[in-house]
């Protein structure tokens, strides 16, 4: 049985979380959302100043909230690693200060094996192996977790991430920041097969495909393409349309690879983890097509599926119980791979 407090800063949510085991004690999220959205993205040097003004606060109502004395907190997490370096360090400075005041144990978590672990807020007696696809604002991964630390990477993204093509077409659509839960909401009202929109696959030298390797900026061009031409003959564009078609087409590249991946690997249970988890075609295309293969898919709730502490403090419970902790003078790095 571990407790820990953990604090997740990596890009722009300031959030901390106290964990017991695979249980939320407190998950406190503090979104910078409004302060970027007239930037149309993350501006690193604001987020860090923000991080900077929040990270107190939420400490204190995270703590608070879990209703535990210091004495109950076995060691304290942060994300290290991959994200802005600025707001890393807000974060990881804070957890490492904590340690040192209550002499705690520090642990410094990679921001991925958070999404990943995130689906034992969900499913807590879940145990490796599983595929896990991560699609988030940097990421699209499909990872074979044999254990804890123990991770395959078998397809990944080779240009712009799940998460970045909904952001690029939703600023291309003028729909604002960020665009993954605004194209959600509108694809609602939209008929997914009003536009052909291809998927982006890599060619093999063999004259073959990459079977799950992911390629969203041809998608993006072709979005882009599409409403020059649109926009010739038709006035109001089809928003809705465009943004169905081009979920659906994220939705379906994303479902065909993640299942061939599966039956290739004879993974039998499918965990989806990131911000784009929470995209509602994403997720019955997929739950459809594991049910046809009598595969298992089971996403996080969706307030840990964006970035939270919860799942940084899961990731760090399952370091901390095989004894693993981190040195105080660790660093924080933008790129690190899992
Ligand atoms: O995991 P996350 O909070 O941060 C990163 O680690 O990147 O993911 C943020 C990304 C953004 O690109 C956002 O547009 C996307 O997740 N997103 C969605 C949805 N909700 C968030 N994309 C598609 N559908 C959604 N419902
Ligand atoms: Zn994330």
């Amino acid at each position: 049985m571990a407790t820990l407090l953990a604090i997740e800063t990596s890009c722009d949510e300031t959030a901390v979380a106290v964990i017991k085991n695979r249980q939320v004690c407190s998950s406190v999220v503090s979104s910078q959302t409004s302060i970027h959205q007239p930037y149309g993205g993350v501006v690193p040097e604001v987020a860090s100043r923000k991080h900077l003004e929040t990270i107190n606060p939420a400490i204190a109502q995270a703590f608070s909230e879990a209703q535990l004395d210091w004495e109950d907190i076995d060691a304290i997490a942060a994300t290290a690693a991959p994200g802005l370096v600025g707001a890393l360090l807000v974060g990881t400075t804070a957890a490492k200060t904590l340690a040192i005041i209550h002499e705690k144990p520090f642990l410094g978590i990679h921001h991925l094996e958070g999404h990943i672990y995130a689906i034992y807020l969900t499913e807590p007696d879940l145990k490796p192996p599983f595929l896990s696809l991560l699609v988030s604002g940097g990421h699209t991964s499909l990872i074979n977790v044999r254990k804890c630390g123990e991770y395959q990477t078998l397809g990944e993204t080779r240009d712009d991430a799940a998460g970045e093509a909904f952001d690029k077409v939703a600023r291309l659509l003028q729909l604002g920041y960020p665009g993954g839960p605004i194209i959600d909401k509108l694809a609602q009202q939209g008929n997914m097969k009003a536009f052909n929109l291809p998927e982006g696959r890599i060619s093999l030298p063999d004259g073959g495909f990459h079977p799950y390797d992911t390629s969203f900026s041809g998608l993006k061009t072709a979005v882009w393409r599409l409403v020059q031409q649109l926009k010739q003959k038709e006035n109001p564009l089809p928003i809705a349309d465009i943004a169905a078609s081009f979920q659906g087409t994220i939705a379906q590249a994303l479902t065909k690879r993640v299942i061939s991946c599966a039956l290739d690997y004879g993974l039998e249970t499918i965990t989806i983890g990131g911000g784009v988890a929470a995209n509602s075609t994403l997720r019955s295309k997929l739950i459809a097509a594991a049910s046809k293969y009598k595969l298992r898919v089971i996403f996080p709730r969706i307030e840990f599926c964006t970035d939270n502490a919860a799942m940084i403090g899961c990731a760090a419970v399952e370091h901390f119980e095989r004894g693993h902790t981190s040195p105080l003078s660790l660093g924080v790095y933008s790129r690190l791979p899992l």
